[in-house]
Parts: C-alpha cells; structure tokens; sequence
C-alpha cells in the first residue's frame, strides 16, 4: 500500500511533455510525429544535414503512406522541429540504426554515439527509451552504462526502458498506434514510466516486462518469421526437384486446420529479418542451431533464384533478363538488404546482360531502367518485388518488346492466366 501511494504520487508528479527523438528514419520520423500530433513538444534529432532540413520543411525523406500529411500537421503546429543534436527534454527516445557487421555481430556506435549525445541533457527525473533493435543485454549493460556517466541514479533519478518497435513498412503509422507495446524497463519504475509515455500515443495493449525480456521477444518475433520463410524456401527447392509447384503444395497444405506455411520468396532483405536473428546467434551460437541454419538457407534463396533462371534461359544467346522491383518487398522505396542486388550480380555472374525497373526505389546500386528499354528485347521478365503497378500493364503489350516471353514470378503477384493468354511460360517458385 505504501509502495503504491508512493508510486501514485511520483505518477502524479511524472507528466512527459517534451520529447527528444533521435533519429529521424523509418521508425524514429513517424513516431516524432504522432507523439507531437498528440500534444507533446517534440525536438527531432539527426545527424545527417540533409534529413533535419528536410523535416522542417515538412518534407519526408522516406516513402511511407500518410506520413508527409502527419508530419507537415505536426511541423505547422509548432510541436516539432528537427536540429542537428539534442536539448533537454522529459523523454529522450533512441531509434538509431543498428545493421551487423562482416562477422555477423551488431554494430552498436550509433546506439553508443547517441546514448553519449544525450548525456550532458539528462536531468533528473528524465526517461530514456531504446526503440533500436539490438542484443540481448544492451539496455542493461552498453546503455546503462553510458547514462550512467550523468552521475543521476539509474532507475532512480534517470529511468531507463527498451521499447521495441515492430511495425511493417508501407504501414507504419497505423501500426504505431495499433500494435501491442512491449516495454521492458531496467527496473520496474523505469517500465511504469515508460508504460505512461506510450500509453498516450497507442491504442495497443501495454505489456510491461524486463529490458532484457523485452529485447529477446523483438529479436524472437523477427527470428520466428525468418525460420518460416526458409522452411517455405526449402519447401519451394524440394518441390522443384520433385517437379511440383511449391506454392500449390503450400496451399494444399495449409488447408490441414493447424499449418500455416509462409510464402517463399527470391530471398529476405529489409533492416530487421536479414539482420535481427543474428544477434541471437551472437548471444548464444551454440544454441541458435535452427537460427542460423535459417538465416544461410535465405540467403542462399537469391543465387538458387538466379540460377532457376538461367535454367529457363538455356539455349538462348546472350540473354536478357528484365528485374521488376528492387525493394525488399512490394509498394515500399527500401532496398536495404535487398534480395533483388544478390540476383541481379548472380544473373551477371552466369552472363545475362539485366536491367531493373522499380517505381518506387530511389536509391539502389545499380542504375534503374524505365519499363520500356528494360523489357525491349528482354528474354524473361523476372518478377522479385509485387509492386501494385506492375498488375497494370498489358500483357500483349509487354510481349511485343521482348525476344522471348518468358515470366519468372518469384512473388505469384501477377495474373497467372492473363500472362499465359498473352503467350508467356510463365514460371514461379
Ligand atoms: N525500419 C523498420 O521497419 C524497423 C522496424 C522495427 C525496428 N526497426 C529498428 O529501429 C532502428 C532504426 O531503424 P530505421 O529503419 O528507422 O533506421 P534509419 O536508417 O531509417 O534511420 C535512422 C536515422 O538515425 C540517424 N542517426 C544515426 N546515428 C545517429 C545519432 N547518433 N543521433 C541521431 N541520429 C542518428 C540516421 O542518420 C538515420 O536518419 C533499428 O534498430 C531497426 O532495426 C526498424
């Protein structure tokens, strides 16, 4: 009773009303703007130049449905403005990127640059929030000890969480709203805390854990999905050999009431399934067998999806090959991690001449063709991301340019019979 009186009055005391987001990407942009849409001050921090300009202007350097109306209500407003580093606030929420390195384990020196940055603002009474992806551990341990340097005792003076963020690209801010919170503090005032802050932005449940249960439940859900795609990959290759269709045997399969097999696909890409299980198997590699079996199994997809295609080419000279859709997955800008960059080199590696086509990706490694010279004189369309516009071109149309009619659909996106009228063998996983 006492506990919970005392409690009640640091609640009441306790009441966040500016916010530091620092980073201004997919994760952190979003949530700087819904939290000043629903009344906090929010300072949006960044350290690229070129991001803090383009906020202020109410501009969104990221594709993602809804987000420029949100952001340039939240900036007209007055309640968010972005700047090159942090300043006081109530709340100081960190969603930095955290990609591996060559040997597979995170790297951690955004998390520890920022977590660095905030140090001589923290005063007391201040939450701190991890939004980044990253190993069990690190709250508790690289955080921590970082916060710690303000000389303010942690859990105490300067509360610390790990609030994981798992919404889907292309749906970001419904999801940010709608998803259940897992919120993991270092020590239960710290959840408690956190708890409140999220709860005036999300309309989700609110799940109070340990940090390190909480980091473990982000890096597991990402994990989960990553084996299930492989298992539909492997299916997929076994089938092949078998000379079935993969995806009609997961179909018939996932009519017995309790299987659910994922969809294969040309491979993972994105910023979290290619990259969240390995901090897994860097906390645990004798334990993560499945894991990291799961993890080669998909990254081998993009070179078996090259080399399925070659075998479709075989006998014509000097093929072409036409790649729709670069980004990671149908209707987003991102091709980080992209499976589309490993198929491409592959097809270039085994001698067919490739041209890509993407109406949504801006950035990619290679040059991007329009539709028209890509497909003129093309062999094989070679479908790796379902962008909705492709479902808008005409057949016919697309097979008079080409030499040979040939449709690789890696995704099953377009439709099959319509292809097939045109004249197209159409293929898929
Ligand atoms: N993208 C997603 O859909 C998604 C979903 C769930 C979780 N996550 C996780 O969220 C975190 C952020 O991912 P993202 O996709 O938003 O990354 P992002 O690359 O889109 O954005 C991160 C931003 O942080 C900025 N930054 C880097 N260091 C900084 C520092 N010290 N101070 C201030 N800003 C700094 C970068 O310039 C960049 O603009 C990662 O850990 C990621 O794994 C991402």
């Amino acid at each position: 009773m006492a506990e919970e009186r005392e409690n009640g009055m640091r609640d009441a005391e306790w009441e966040a009303s500016k916010v530091c987001v620092l980073g201004l990407g997919y994760v952190g942009l979003p949530t700087a703007a819904i939290l000043a849409v629903s009344g906090f001050q929010v300072v949006g921090v960044d350290v690229r130049h070129d991001v803090v300009e383009a906020v202020n202007a109410g501009d969104v350097p990221i594709e993602e449905a809804g987000l420029k109306t949100v952001l340039q209500g939240a900036v007209a407003s007055g309640n968010l403005r972005a700047q090159g580093g942090p300043e006081p606030a109530d709340v100081f929420i960190i969603a930095v990127p955290t990609p591996i390195q060559q040997n597979r384990t995170a790297d951690l020196a955004s998390v520890r640059d920022a977590a660095k940055s905030i140090v001589p603002h923290v005063t007391k009474g201040n939450l701190v929030v991890l939004e980044s992806t990253v190993p069990p551990g690190t709250t508790d341990g690289l955080l921590a000890g970082i916060l710690s340097e303000s000389g303010l005792q942690l859990g105490e003076e300067l509360y610390v969480a790990h609030c994981p963020e798992r919404v889907l690209p292309g749906r970001v801010l419904t999801e940010l709203v709608q998803n259940d919170r897992v919120i993991g503090g270092i020590n239960a005032e710290s959840a408690r805390r956190a708890a409140q802050l999220y709860r005036r932005i999300a309309e989700g449940e609110i799940c109070p854990t340990t940090a390190v249960v909480a980091e473990l439940a982000k890096l597991v859900e990402n994990a989960s999905r990553d084996v299930g795609i492989a298992f539909a990959n492997e299916v997929a290759r076994i089938s092949r050999t078998c000379g079935a269709d993969g995806r009609e045997v997961i179909a018939l399969a996932n009519r017995h009431p309790r299987v659910e097999i994922l969809d294969p696909g040309p491979g993972v890409g994105g910023h979290c399934l290619p990259v969240d299980p390995w901090f897994l198997v860097e906390a645990a590699p004798e334990l993560s067998r499945l894991v990291c079996t799961a993890r080669e199994i998909n990254d081998s997809q993009p070179a078996w999806v090259a080399e399925r295609t070659m075998a479709e080419l075989d006998g014509i000279e000097q093929p072409k090959v036409s790649i729709w859709g670069v980004a990671y997955k149908g209707n987003v800008d991102d091709a980080r991690q992209t499976p589309a960059l490993r198929v491409l080199e592959e097809l270039g590696a085994r001698g067919a001449e490739v041209s890509a086509v993407d109406f949504h990706v801006k950035r990619f490694e290679y040059e991007l063709a329009d539709i028209e010279a890509s497909v003129t004189g093309a062999d094989c369309i070679l479908l790796l991301a379902g962008h909705r516009e492709f479902r808008f071109f005409e057949p016919g149309a697309i097979g008079e340019r080409m030499r040979n009619r040939i449709l690789f659909d890696t995704r099953s996106f377009l439709p099959r019979e319509r292809w097939k009228d045109a004249g197209f063998r159409v293929v898929s996983l």
